[in-house]
């Protein structure tokens, strides 16, 4: 039996849209969650418990939510989870390198505490782009030389032979060259 549950977290009932027409759908299993009544979900395991045995729990929240219940679900009934961020990851151990865009003829410095998409629009706007956490695959661009760090989950590792996305995918230091 299919026994699916929405858990509804938000500041307060007047600031979550859509609140009404949702609990209408099944009051037995909208869990309306908001912070002014419930406070802020301080772990996973609290919204986790209202997943059944075997559950697939599918996760869009704010990075600490998501880190929370990423650590707790272990622990929990739920047998997998998908999560999708409200806002681009925080760059982790990033370091500055170069980006050299061969048929433009620039060269760029993306610091520690930039990504190559945000350097690149700065000076090229129309770049193509979409999710700019590495899974949609729009910002793929193709990688002529340098040694990438590559952190997307969209990719195949033949693809990472010669492409990286530029939102989230960095160089290791150095300078890269792009076909772009
Ligand atoms: S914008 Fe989606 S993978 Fe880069």
């Amino acid at each position: 039996m299919v026994c699916r549950q929405l858990v509804y977290t938000g500041r307060s009932r007047a600031s979550m849209p859509f609140l009404d027409e949702l609990i209408a759908l099944d009051p037995a299993r909208v869990r309306v969650r908001p912070y002014d009544e419930y406070g802020f979900p301080r772990t996973g395991a609290e919204l986790l418990e209202y997943a059944p045995a075997g559950a697939t729990v599918y996760c869009c929240a704010p990075a600490t939510t998501i880190a929370n219940v990423r650590r707790d679900r272990p622990a929990s009934a739920a047998a997998a989870l998908h999560f999708e961020r409200f806002t681009t990851p925080p760059i982790a151990e990033g370091v500055p390198f170069e980006i050299e865009l061969q048929r433009s003829n620039r060269v760029l410095t993306v610091p520690a505490d930039r990504t190559a998409l945000e350097v690149i629009r700065d000076t090229v706007p129309d770049v193509a782009y979409s999710c700019q956490q590495g899974f949609c695959g729009t910002c793929r661009t193709r990688v002529i030389s340098g040694e990438i760090d590559h952190r997307d989950r969209v990719l195949t590792d033949r693809e990472h032979a010669d492409t990286m996305t530029i939102c989230v995918s960095r160089a290791r230091g150095g300078r890269i060259v792009l076909d772009r």
